[in-house]
């Protein structure tokens, strides 16, 4: 039935774990750790990804990325790594965007350099940058769209085909979008990671991480991630599932929200720049359109030189500086000093990422409340002459 692909009916229904004693509405938590053994199937533990809870959560999250498996971890950066730990071995060769999240970039320069697996970071992701970094060890395309915090839109029907004329497994990103902006794997993409702390579970309470992908790739992946130990405990996965129910809600009022403030914005004579993909100067809004279904809740801007980026922070009322983003609540932040801190000025200036930017996740506020609040601090924070 057409329906049931309906993003609302996939986030309620799929995968839900039936309370079969009670027949209550909701899942009911399997906390164990120890499980009888002697029964028939798999032995199920928590660090295997098997509970009832992690399987079912697995199966919502295949549905809503339109995948056939998927699995649940701790954080997003345990699932990031598992994947990669999963797919390179010594000696073998990866290409990144250069426009990641400040944590995959730093995973990249500490762990890649020890394991002693190269790594190409390519600025625009088109068909030359991508031919020009292709080795002969090369096992794997890595990409973030929209990107961490100037909302770089890649190509991901161009990557996909690269990828499979030359034998190479594409991992995506998709944090930024959530799975109900957009769906790499129709694209052709072959994994599709969340930092599940953030659209997911949607309300700055849980951290956790999710992958969707084949159940080929799922069992490459579990038998490594096994070892790695990076699951999330069950009460905290039914938690997640929770929250995933009303993703569809919060994630369109979050994208509508955005795109009424980001044209605000861009008319605003206090602002430099603002990157949002559902602005038609976006450079890649033709391309955003293609592949989204709308375009995020999440942007960034610049304030012009005359206005004290700190007395602004300061002077937001209902806008959180805060590190993190896709709460239900409206949060902002200063890369530089925070989300990619860990690069060096010479990387963030390579990237793009200028110290006046600031990231801005909007919420589900009225957007009228919001304008009004970023409008005052601006007012409030005009350097004197
Ligand atoms: C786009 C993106 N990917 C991955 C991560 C890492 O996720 P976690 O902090 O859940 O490990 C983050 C965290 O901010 C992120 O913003």
């Amino acid at each position: 039935m057409k329906e049931k692909q309906n993003p609302n009916y996939v986030c309620v229904h799929a995968g839900q774990l039936k309370d079969e004693v009670y027949g209550g509405a909701t899942a009911p938590i399997y906390t164990s750790t120890a499980y009888d053994y002697r029964g028939e199937g798999t032995n199920l533990y928590p660090r295997y990804f098997n509970t009832p809870n992690q399987v079912a959560l697995g199966k919502k999250m295949a549905a809503l990325e339109h995948t056939e498996a998927g699995m649940i971890f701790g954080s997003g950066m345990a699932a990031i790594s598992a994947v990669f730990m999963a797919f390179l071995k010594t000696g073998d060769h990866i290409i990144l965007q250069r426009a990641l999240y400040g944590g995959t970039a730093h995973f990249a320069a500490a762990e890649f350099k020890n394991l002693g697996i190269e790594y190409t970071m390519i600025e625009h992701v088109d068909q030359e940058s991508l031919s020009l970094s292709l080795k002969p060890n090369t096992k794997m395309v890595y990409i973030e769209t929209p990107s961490n915090p100037l909302l770089e839109i890649t190509d991901m029907a161009l990557v996909s085909a690269f990828a499979k004329a030359n034998s190479l497994t594409t991992a995506i990103d998709n944090t930024f979008a959530s799975p109900i902006n957009q769906t790499p794997a129709d694209f052709g993409i072959d994994i599709i990671l969340h930092s599940a702390t953030k659209y997911l579970g949607g309300h700055s309470d849980i951290c956790a991480g999710t992958v969707s992908c084949s159940q080929e790739h799922i069992e490459s992946i579990w038998k490594t991630a096994k070892n790695y130990g990076g699951s999330l405990s069950d009460q905290t996965v039914w938690l997640l599932e929770r929250s995933i129910k009303t993703l569809a809600l919060r994630v369109k009022r979050q994208s509508k929200n955005a795109k009424k403030i980001a044209v605000s914005l861009e008319k605003n004579p206090n602002i430099k720049k603002v990157n949002y993909p559902g602005l038609k100067s976006h450079p890649q809004h033709q391309l955003a359109k293609k592949q989204m279904n709308a375009y995020g809740g999440m942007m960034s801007f610049e304030l012009k030189n005359h206005i004290d980026q700190t007395a602004f922070l300061e002077r937001l009322e209902v806008i959180f500086p805060a590190l993190s983003l896709a709460g239900v609540e409206s949060t902002i932040l200063a890369p530089t000093t925070t989300s990619h801190s860990l690069l060096t000025p010479k990387e963030r200036e390579e990237q793009g990422i200028s110290d006046g930017l600031l990231r801005f996740s909007v919420g589900i506020e009225e957007p009228s409340i919001l304008i009004a609040d970023l409008e005052n601090a601006m007012k409030k924070s005009r350097k004197k002459k």
